[in-house]
């Protein structure tokens, strides 16, 4: 079977409904058809200040979404980055074969460093495309299944991949970004210009996967829409309707046009109502399974050391054949 992979990084308690409805229920599709692996990107959570029981504690989180939220940890195989040493090994390889110029592009680098100066940035923050670079070839991945934000980056791993195999030889698979159609990014209820995102200026402007119901049902109730009364998609004049519009699509799995002609001649206030039931539905199932699932560490623990024992027995012989190919003396 052909592969994918993908990760999110635990940089906050809960996922939120941009991570959930961009990646999350994509990964869960593409696990019927692929060999999948699905990791918990903490080595990626040290490349800015933070707490270290914090990090263990939402590196635990995440998994438990990801398992609540549909990942088969029979079928998939599910692991924590750091529990795979290959991750940093091929990422040093990674980084050496980057441009400074090119790693400049990156707009994430960018975005998370317009306020403070890329001067106070860490340089972890910098390299950190170079890193998921390595996370994503390790796997030799057909796709890596990814909200739009990302397909820079995984845009980087393929000319990351061309360029090794191009020089050492032919190693790595270059692999494709699998972006869904809808949904493939979630904008801020309170200012739906700026994509959702775990950094929101306004807590009510993201829905998190582990919000209580009423939590839920009132941030997106509250939704800031548009000037007008009418119920169309139009991103540039009406972006909160139409977020609201792409929310509902993706989570009802009914097309844009569908839910326009429906809504037609209804007012906005209709519409968020319903968002709002069809959310609390689909977000309440997997925020109760995640807490139960969350009541016994030791048992999330243990499915977390199986995956990364699978999880090497792919990476490991990439890495070797990697070292080898650039140069590194084998081990006697
Ligand atoms: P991260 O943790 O920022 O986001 C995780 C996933 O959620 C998607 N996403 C969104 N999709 C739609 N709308 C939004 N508002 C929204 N916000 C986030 C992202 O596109 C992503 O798919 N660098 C990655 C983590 C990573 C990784 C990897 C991913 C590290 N190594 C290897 C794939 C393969 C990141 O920070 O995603």
């Amino acid at each position: 079977r052909e592969r994918v992979l993908s990760g999110m990084q635990p940089s906050a308690d809960s996922l939120h409904l941009g991570n959930y409805i961009g990646a999350l229920t994509n990964w869960t599709r593409t696990q019927e058809k692929y060999d999948a692996y699905f990791f918990i990107p903490d080595m990626h959570g040290i490349t800015v200040a933070h707490d270290p029981a914090v990090l263990r504690e939402r590196t635990r989180r995440t998994a438990a979404q990801y398992i609540a939220g549909g990942i088969d940890v029979e079928r998939s195989t599910l692991f924590v980055q750091s529990h795979v040493p290959e991750h940093a090994q091929l990422s040093w390889i990674m980084t050496c074969l980057t441009g400074m110029g090119e790693a400049s592009r990156m707009t994430q680098f960018k975005d998370k460093t317009q306020k403070s100066g890329s001067d106070a940035a860490g340089v972890g923050l910098f390299a950190y495309p170079m890193l998921m670079a390595a996370d994503i070839l390790l796997y030799q991945p057909h796709g890596v299944p990814v909200g739009d934000d990302q397909k820079q980056h995984v845009e980087l791993a393929r000319n990351l991949a061309q360029r090794f195999n191009h020089r050492f030889g032919e190693t790595f698979r270059v692999p494709e970004p699998f972006i869904p159609e809808n949904g493939a990014r979630i904008y801020d209820l309170q200012n739906p210009t700026a994509k959702m995102s775990k950094s929101a200026e306004s807590p009510n402007g993201l829905v998190n996967l582990l919000d209580t119901d009423r939590q839920i049902a009132k941030k997106i109730r509250s939704a800031v829409t548009d000037d007008g009364t009418e119920i169309r998609f139009d991103r540039e004049h009406k972006p909160g309707v139409s977020n609201l519009l792409s929310i509902y699509s993706a989570i009802s799995g009914r097309s844009i046009e569908q839910l326009v002609a429906e809504f037609e001649g209804r007012m906005y206030g209709h519409l968020k109502v319903e968002l709002a039931d069809a959310v609390v539905a689909a977000l309440g199932p997997v925020r109760d399974r995640a807490l139960e699932l969350l009541d016994d560490p030791a048992e999330l623990d243990a499915l977390l050391a199986c995956g990364a024992a699978k999880a090497r027995q792919t990476a490991h012989p990439v890495v070797t054949a990697a070292y080898e190919k650039i140069g590194f003396l084998p081990p006697a």
